[in-house]
C-alpha cells in the first residue's frame, strides 16, 4: 500500500512525487498518458513508486484515508479529474490540487466536495522543476482538517527559509492557497517586468555592453532589492550558445498561462489599484504584435539622443528598480487583504510573506523587511512603515529621473512609470478625481459630495436645464 498518490506526471508532478519518495514515503503515480507513466517508472522505478493503471486502482493500492495529489493544467481538466476520482474516493479522503488553479475554482470544488464528505485542499506550488525536486514553496489553503493530516508530508518536502522552517504553512479556508498563488505569480509578472526595463534601459538607453550588463546584475543580488529573479538574470546574460550569446537571439514575444491575468482580473474586482502587474501583463500582450510592432517601428522612429552617460546613472536605475519594487510589493499585498476580508478568511499576511522566503520564484531579500513591517502594527500598506518609508524617500527621486529619461528617448518602461504613478496617486492627499466626479455629475447625475461634507451626497443642475434627480448612487 502507497501512502500518497500522484496524478499527472508532467514535470512538475515528477519531480513532486520523487521529492515526496525521497522523504521516505511511498507513493503511487498515475498518468493518463502510459508513456508518461513508462518514462517515469524507467527512470525513478527502483524507488518506493507504484505504478498504477486507472484511477481504482490508484483508490485501491492506497492507505485510507487516502491523500491525493493532482497535478493536471489547470481549468477544465481538474474538474474532469475531479468528477473521474470521485466513484473511487470514500468518507475523510484528501485531494489536493497542486496546479496553478483560479481560486475562484477551488473555492467552487471545495464546496462541491465537502457536500460528498471529501476533504479538498487548494494549494499553489512555487519554484518551477527544481523547486519541486528539491523544495518549493508551498501554498495550502482549504479543509483545516486535510491540513493536519497531510502537513506532515508537505512540510517535509517544502523548501525552508533562511532560519530553518519549512515554507509551507495553512493559509487559510477554500480558496486562500491558490489565491497566495495568483498574488505571488502576479508579482512575479511585476517584478520580471521590471528587471526587463532595467535591462533595456542599459542596453538601449546607455549601450552596455551584455557582460558589464552581467556583473551589474550580479552586484545588485544583495539586500532588498536581491533574490531569485535577479540571480537568474546574471546566469542568463552571461549565457553563450556556439560562443554567442543566446539572450539577444530570443524571439521576443512573451507567452503567459493564465495566473498573471487572474491577478490583475482579481485586483480589478476587488478595487485595487494593481498597477505594476496589470502593465506587466499589458506588456506581455503588447509583445505578441510583433508583426505591427516591426511596420509602426519604420512609422515612429525613436527620438534621437545620445546614449546616456556614465555610471552614475546604473545606480539611479538600480534605485529605480528598489522603489518599484517596493511599491509592486505593497500592491500584491493590498491584493491579499482585500481578498481575505471579501471572502471572510481568518487570513494572516504574514504567513504569505512568510512562505515566500524560500523556494519560489520571488523569494528576495525584501521579504523579512515586508513581514516585519505588517507585524509592527496594523498596517494595511508596508509603504507607511517606517523603513519602507525611508527607503522609498531615497529612491523614488531616481525612479522619476529613469522614467524621465525613459519618456525622452521612447524606451517604454510600463512598470515603472506606473509604479511611479501609483506611488503619486497615493501620496496625493487631493487628486483630480474632483473633476471627474463634476463630469459624472454633469452628464449622468450621478451625484457628487463636497469635501467638508463627504457623507451627503448633492446633485447640481450645471446647465440650467436638467432635472433635480440624481441617479442611484452605488460602486459596482
Ligand atoms: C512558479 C511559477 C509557475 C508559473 C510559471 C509560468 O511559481 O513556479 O509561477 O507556477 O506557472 O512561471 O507562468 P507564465 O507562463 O504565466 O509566465
Amino acid at each position: 500500500m502507497a501512502q500518497i498518490g500522484m496524478v499527472g506526471l508532467a514535470v512538475m508532478g515528477s519531480n513532486l512525487a520523487r521529492n515526496i519518495e525521497s522523504k521516505g514515503y511511498s507513493v503511487a503515480v498515475y498518468d493518463i498518458d502510459k508513456d508518461a507513466e513508462q518514462r517515469f517508472m524507467a527512470a525513478y522505478g527502483s524507488g518506493a513508486f507504484e505504478a498504477v493503471q486507472s484511477l481504482g486502482e490508484l483508490a485501491q493500492k492506497l492507505e485510507t484515508p487516502r491523500m491525493i495529489v493532482m497535478m493536471v493544467r489547470a481549468g477544465e481538466p481538474v474538474d474532469r479529474l475531479i468528477e473521474e476520482i470521485l466513484p473511487y474516493l470514500a468518507e475523510g479522503d484528501i485531494l489536493i490540487d497542486g496546479g496553478n488553479s483560479d481560486f475562484h475554482d477551488t473555492r467552487r470544488r471545495q464546496k462541491m466536495l465537502n457536500e460528498k464528505k471529501i476533504r479538498y485542499i487548494g494549494m499553489g506550488v512555487s519554484g518551477g522543476e527544481q523547486g519541486a525536486l528539491h523544495g518549493p514553496s508551498l501554498m495550502p489553503g482549504g479543509d483545516r482538517d486535510a491540513w493536519e493530516g497531510v502537513k506532515h508530508i508537505l512540510t517535509a518536502i517544502a523548501a525552508k527559509a533562511p532560519d530553518g522552517t519549512p515554507c509551507c504553512a495553512y493559509l487559510g479556508p477554500d480558496g486562500a492557497g491558490h489565491l497566495t498563488k495568483t498574488v505571488h505569480n502576479g508579482i512575479e509578472y511585476g517584478e520580471m517586468q521590471l528587471i526587463c526595463e532595467a535591462y533595456q534601459m542599459m542596453c538601449d538607453g546607455m549601450g552596455m555592453k551584455q557582460e558589464d550588463m552581467a556583473e551589474t546584475f550580479r552586484t545588485w543580488n544583495t539586500g532588498m532589492l536581491g533574490g531569485y529573479l535577479i540571480s537568474i538574470t546574471v546566469d542568463i546574460l552571461k549565457y553563450r550558445e556556439n560562443g554567442r550569446y543566446l539572450l539577444p537571439q530570443i524571439l521576443d514575444v512573451a507567452g503567459q498561462k493564465g495566473t498573471g491575468k487572474w491577478t490583475v482580473i482579481e485586483a480589478a474586482s476587488s478595487g485595487v489599484p494593481a498597477t505594476i502587474t496589470a502593465e506587466a501583463l499589458f506588456a506581455r500582450f503588447l509583445s505578441n504584435k510583433k508583426e505591427e510592432r516591426k511596420r509602426a517601428a519604420q512609422l515612429f522612429p525613436a527620438p534621437e539622443l545620445a546614449a546616456m552617460p556614465g555610471a552614475a546613472l546604473i545606480e539611479e536605475i538600480r534605485s529605480a528598480l528598489l522603489a518599484s519594487k517596493i511599491i509592486l510589493y505593497a500592491q500584491g499585498c493590498m491584493i491579499l487583504a482585500e481578498g481575505a476580508g471579501t471572502y471572510g478568511w481568518e487570513f494572516d499576511l504574514r504567513t504569505a510573506l512568510r512562505l515566500w522566503r524560500g523556494g519560489c520564484i520571488i523569494r528576495s531579500g525584501m521579504l523579512d523587511g515586508l513581514i516585519e513591517a505588517f507585524g509592527e502594527r496594523k498596517l494595511r500598506n508596508p509603504m507607511l512603515a517606517p523603513e519602507f518609508t525611508k527607503r522609498l524617500n531615497e529612491a523614488v527621486p531616481s525612479l522619476r529621473k529613469i522614467v524621465a529619461e525613459g519618456a525622452a528617448r521612447g524606451i517604454p518602461l510600463p512598470a515603472m512609470s506606473s509604479a511611479l504613478s501609483f506611488f503619486d496617486g497615493y501620496r496625493s492627499g487631493k487628486l483630480s478625481a474632483n473633476l471627474l466626479q463634476a463630469q459624472r455629475d454633469y452628464f449622468g447625475a450621478h451625484g457628487y459630495a463636497l469635501e467638508d461634507a463627504p457623507d451627503t451626497p448633492r446633485h447640481t443642475d450645471w446647465t440650467g436645464k436638467g432635472g433635480k434627480i440624481t441617479s442611484g448612487t452605488y460602486n459596482a
